[in-house]
């Protein structure tokens, strides 16, 4: 294939990509003309974690897994991506190592951009700057969103906890034991959370069938 077909692909490519639908055709470009095309089997890993980054890539076509190794050893998968999507561009702007390894997970072809052309073209266009910044924003709040969520999962744990080990004296029920009187502050304050929180998370353990309530106290199952 001739370098210039190649390069009216990769425009033609380019263009129903999120990221550069709204750069302008004279930036886009020079960028089509520096895009690498380079596939990769199911299973194989494309960037590994810990090792100095080189390219940045975006899927044209099949899904790559994004994932960490935890200080266990076990592995965390963070997202998937598909056509379309691109990673591997923070260890280009930060210096650092790769924060995550990618693994196709299907045969994948992607269009890769060396460091120092991911700069160049980063610098010349405004609007290829944006939509890099609309997206690492996009995942930022979603990895936000992940992270009250998984705080809030274990205030549920703590005040299950708590509530068990304050209800163990009972013996006068048989099914279920009974905590004595409790505030929510007086929860809160034993966890170290706050009020509103406890509210939020005592709520949930009713829905879900898990407490009951007399009072200000409360009935938790005997197995727990
Ligand atoms: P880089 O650190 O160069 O190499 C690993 C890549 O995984 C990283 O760039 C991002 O492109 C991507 N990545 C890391 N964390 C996430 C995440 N939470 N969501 C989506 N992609 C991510």
């Amino acid at each position: 294939m001739n370098a210039l077909r190649r390069g009216r692909e990769a425009l033609e490519a380019l263009r129903a990509i999120p990221l550069f639908s709204s750069v302008r055709d004279e930036d886009l470009e020079p960028i089509a003309s520096l895009l690498i095309e380079r596939r990769f089997p199911k299973h194989k890993t494309i960037v590994e974690e810990g090792l100095p980054g080189d390219y940045m890539y975006i899927i044209r076509e099949g899904r790559v897994q994004v994932s960490k190794l935890s200080d266990d050893g076990r592995e965390k998968i963070l997202e998937f991506l598909d056509a379309g999507d691109f990673f591997g561009e923070m260890s280009l702007l930060d210096n650092a190592p790769r924060s995550a390894s990618v693994r196709a997970l299907a045969e994948s072809r992607v269009l890769a951009l060396s460091r120092a052309d991911f700069l160049t073209v980063l610098r010349r266009s405004p609007d290829l700057a944006m939509a890099v910044v609309q997206e690492l924003t996009r995942r930022l709040r979603q990895i936000d969103e992940q992270a009250s969520s998984l705080s809030f999962q274990r205030v549920k744990e703590r005040t299950k906890g708590l509530l068990v080990r304050l209800a163990r004296e009972d013996v006068a029920h048989s099914d279920r034991r009974m905590t004595p009187a409790l505030t929510h502050q007086q929860i809160a304050d034993m966890i170290g959370t706050s009020r509103e929180t406890v509210t939020r998370a005592l709520k949930g353990l009713k829905e879900h069938g898990w407490l009951q309530q007399e009072g200000k106290k409360y009935l938790v199952p005997v197995d727990d």
